[in-house]
């Protein structure tokens, strides 16, 4: 088998200059990449580095080499089309089909995956005529990942930032492992709740937990590249935002809650993959707390912290919302989980067997996937991208049609 073929298509933002990055990223692992740059791109970024760092010719025009028909043939062999930065004047010619330059000749000829990262001002990207055809092109099965938030050119500051290349290369690789089909998330809102609670003590000091969120990225990152609607709900994480994904970050329990609770008004699928501390102190000393000569520190009272998934599982904000919860245990893992199951009301309860070195932090995980109706799922150590998609696969089965 050769390299998969990847067309990285460029139009006219001054976020060009990342899509060398992305490049860069995707040829070090093996792709076989064609730049099709937007002749508006090249005043950002100049044809000869584009053929320099992919090593192919990048040419603008279908009038090049014509004889080789490229308009029809690099759409036709690409495995996936990725294009990045995609202009909102990019995005409407593609929504409307139009054909006047090589990268728009490829954009309807290619028949495998396309994926486009949008980059402009706020206003751009918020404005109907943008929006409807965003909504046009998810609608015929494109991925359109969601714009970071965060500075744009010049002084603004807003949702319109091209992601992170590293995120995009990740939604690329993984758009590219599934291969041909509708995204099968796609017009889908998931809430991804992840990382640990910290309940301050005073100023300086919290009660903590060692979860790293990368269990809940990895469940926030393979649900764009399945073309969900992702908010993740981040408590004290230290990780690269995943691309396309609304993060709303939040450090104790209750503001998890809060923000948990509104994401998931319009949501068809909560997953608490959090840590969440099931007490606080019961008091906050406004002051830092000091050790005094000769006297035992005084015991910290605590007070329970809203249970969030059992609330988000007895009262759910719509019909037909899945909701999956975690469970991370030491000991009798199955009985446990099942009880958890049942005790929090969820419709999936992944659980894994936690200890001093497994799991916390690690690349990997292993866990069961309990079904409230009885089945259970083992997923073998692995990745936990690898459990994300097991997850993700065990939810869209329960995911009720939507109404055309
Ligand atoms: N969870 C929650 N709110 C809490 C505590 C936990 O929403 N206050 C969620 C977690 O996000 C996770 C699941 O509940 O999805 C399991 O949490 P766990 O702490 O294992 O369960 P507990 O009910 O605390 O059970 P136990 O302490 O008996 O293990």
């Amino acid at each position: 088998m050769g390299k998969p073929k990847v067309v990285l298509g460029v139009s006219g933002g001054i976020a060009a200059y990342k899509a060398c990055e992305l490049l860069r990223l995707l040829t070090e692992s093996g792709h076989e990449v064609r730049v099709v740059p937007t002749a508006a791109s090249l005043n950002f970024v100049g044809e000869a580095t584009w053929a320099a760092l992919s090593g192919n010719p990048a040419s603008t025009e279908v009038w090049e080499t014509v004889h080789e028909v490229p308009h029809v043939r690099i759409g036709q062999s690409a495995d996936l089309v990725v294009v990045a930065p995609a202009t909102a004047d990019m995005l409407a010619k593609a929504a409307h089909g139009l054909a006047d330059d090589l990268l728009t000749n490829t954009l309807l000829t290619a028949r495998c995956p396309v994926v486009f990262a949008p980059a402009m001002h706020t206003e751009m990207w918020e404005h109907p005529a943008t929006q409807e055809n965003v909504a046009t092109l998810r609608r015929r099965g494109a991925l359109v990942i969601e714009p970071a938030v965060g500075r744009l050119t010049g002084k603004d500051t807003g949702k319109g930032r091209l992601p992170d290349p590293a995120e995009i290369y990740e939604v690329c690789r993984r758009v590219l492992a599934r291969g041909v089909g509708e995204p099968d998330l796609a017009g889908r809102h998931v809430v991804i709740s992840a990382g640990g609670t910290r309940e301050p003590l005073d100023p300086v000091r919290f009660l903590g937990n060692r979860s790293s969120g990368k269990q809940g990225y990895a469940l926030a990152r393979t649900a764009v590249a399945r073309g969900a609607r992702v908010t993740l709900v981040a408590a004290n994480t230290a990780l690269a935002d995943p691309a396309g994904a609304d993060v709303v970050r939040v450090g104790t329990a209750v503001q998890l809650r809060e923000a948990v609770l509104e994401a998931a008004a319009d949501a068809d699928v909560v997953v608490m993959a959090a840590a969440v501390a099931d007490f606080r102190p019961a008091e906050y000393a406004g002051g830092k707390i000091k050790k005094k000569d000769g006297q035992d520190p005084a015991p910290v009272a605590l007070v329970r912290n809203p249970d969030v998934l059992a609330e988000i599982s007895a009262d759910r904000a719509r019909p037909g919302q899945v909701v999956v919860g975690f469970a991370a245990e030491t000991d009798d893992v199955l009985p446990n989980g099942r009880a958890k199951l049942l005790r929090k009301g969820c419709d999936l309860l992944v659980v894994n067997e936690v200890g001093e070195a497994r799991t916390f932090g690690s690349e990997e995980n292993e866990a069961i996937i309990l079904v409230s109706e009885g089945a259970e799922i083992q997923v073998p150590y692995g990745p936990k991208e690898a459990l994300a998609e097991a997850i993700w696969d065990q939810v869209a089965v329960r995911l009720q049609p939507r109404r055309a």
